[in-house]
């Protein structure tokens, strides 16, 4: 096929990483953007410009939609996933959805119906799969190595307090301030539930308690851990949030096989993996440690693609899925996943207020179990249709609607007061 994919982009904060992408790879292009907010748009606009890019630029979802693409990448708020690709997928659009994948349980059994009825592709950018320590033992994991997994623990600590105001905006009914760390776990859980392939059954979660340093300074993000088991009785433990640790996300994996263990090394500056193989003798064995290299180059050179080198594969597998090649096939995350990965999170809240107590995961697979869910709304989100309210925080502080807190993030985001800029 010589003719390159038409891609457009809604939302253009942590989209211009996907435009990055977009803007050399060989088999794709940058057709149109579309955001409500100016300042975002207009640095979209004025980056093509320099770049000698003529970009179709939009400021409303519905004129962006009418344009010329064959797929739409969805990079808005969050929590609003769900209706905008659907609305994409009728609309003929392929879509590759940044996380979240739905706010409500029955937002994912009616985006699953959308990508079935539609037979188009749909790809979840859970970019933390395709981080290089990672992707190298997902691959490894895949191919057997370390035998079947029986337990698995993923981490995802990323404290967000100092560019709370930037990444809210200061508005108290930004999205990242309606929600709860454990809706926001497929960083922790989304990797090892494609690398153990197996499907999760139940949930107990917990919502840990925030100190806010002594009282000095406002709750942000909270943290909070769950309890995952999967099909095959294996259990994951999923860690999440905004515990105290240096700017850089801490992103650590460990996975226990009937043949081995796997680990990624804390504390060192470069991606690392330890492996551990059982020998001929019982509880003998080697031991491996190195720097995996991506086992699948980049079809183009970027200068920082973001996340050490991972958010060029979303993009990439999501176009090579597209246009049926095989890598793009085999490590692009489809819908069932992503809606697995997405539901553990709302059922871990679930579980948070409900006395920590495990809740069923359904399986959304199956139609006539998908039918139960339809009226499952239960979110943390004000603004989703249909939405049935939950608290979003069971123990104190949860200061984050408070009057003065707002007052006090309002006035740094008006200020410009000494924002970090966000590394997307
Ligand atoms: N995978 C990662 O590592 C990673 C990192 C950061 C953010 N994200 C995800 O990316 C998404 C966006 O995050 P963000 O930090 O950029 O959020 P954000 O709230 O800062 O930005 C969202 C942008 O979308 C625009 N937008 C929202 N709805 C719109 C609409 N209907 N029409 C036009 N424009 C609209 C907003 O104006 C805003 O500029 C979220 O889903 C978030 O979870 C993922």
């Amino acid at each position: 096929m010589n003719k390159k994919l038409k891609i457009g982009v809604l939302g253009a904060a942590r989209g211009t990483c996907m435009i990055n992408i977009l803007s050399k790879h060989p088999e794709a292009e940058l057709a149109a953007v579309c955001d409500k907010y100016a300042p975002a748009l207009n640095e979209v606009k004025k980056n093509a410009e320099k770049n000698g890019i003529k970009l179709s630029c939009y400021n409303n979802f519905e004129d962006f939609l009418k344009a010329d693409m064959d797929a739409v990448i969805l990079a808005n708020y969050a929590h609003q996933h769900a209706p905008f690709a659907i609305r994409c997928l009728k609309a003929g659009k392929h879509v590759l959805s940044e996380v979240l994948p739905c706010a409500t349980i029955a937002e994912g059994a009616a985006l699953i119906d959308a990508v079935e009825e539609s037979r188009l592709i749909y790809a979840y950018a859970e970019n933390y799969c395709y981080m290089q320590h990672h992707f190298e033992m997902w691959r490894r994991i895949k191919s057997g190595e370390i035998g079947e997994i029986s337990y698995a623990e993923g981490e995802y600590i990323h404290d967000c307090t100092s560019i709370w105001p930037r990444i809210t905006y200061g508005d108290p009914m930004h999205w990242r301030n309606n929600m709860h760390t454990n809706f926001y776990c497929t960083h922790s859980l989304g990797p090892m539930l494609m690398a153990i392939d197996k499907r999760p059954v139940s949930v107990s979660g917990f919502d840990l308690p925030d100190y806010c340093r002594n009282g000095k300074v406002p709750e942000t993000l909270g943290a909070g851990l769950m309890l995952v088991k999967l099909e095959n009785g294996a259990v994951c433990r999923a860690l999440h949030g905004g515990l105290r640790r240096a700017e850089q996300p801490n992103d650590n994996y460990i996975y226990y096989g009937d043949l081995g263990t796997m680990e990624t090394g804390r504390f060192s500056d470069a991606p690392v993996v330890n492996v551990y193989k059982e020998g001929e003798k019982y509880c003998h064995g080697e031991w491996e440690r190195y720097n995996p290299k991506q086992f699948i180059k980049p079809k183009a050179e970027y200068k920082n693609p973001g996340h050490m080198g991972s958010d060029y594969y979303p993009t990439n597998f999501f176009i090579e899925k597209i246009l049926g090649q095989k890598d793009g096939i085999e490590w692009s995350i489809d819908v069932y996943k992503a809606v697995e990965m997405g539901i553990c999170g709302i059922l871990a809240h679930r579980s948070v207020l409900n006395g920590n107590i495990p809740m069923k995961v359904p399986n959304l697979r199956n139609k006539s179990e998908r039918n139960l869910y339809r009226n499952d709304c239960e979110t943390t989100f004000p603004d989703i249709e249909n939405g049935k309210l939950v608290s979003r925080r069971e123990l104190p502080p949860a200061r984050e609607r408070d009057e003065q807190f707002q007052k006090y993030i309002a006035g740094l985001w008006n200020e410009h007061a000494e924002f970090e800029k966000y590394p997307y």
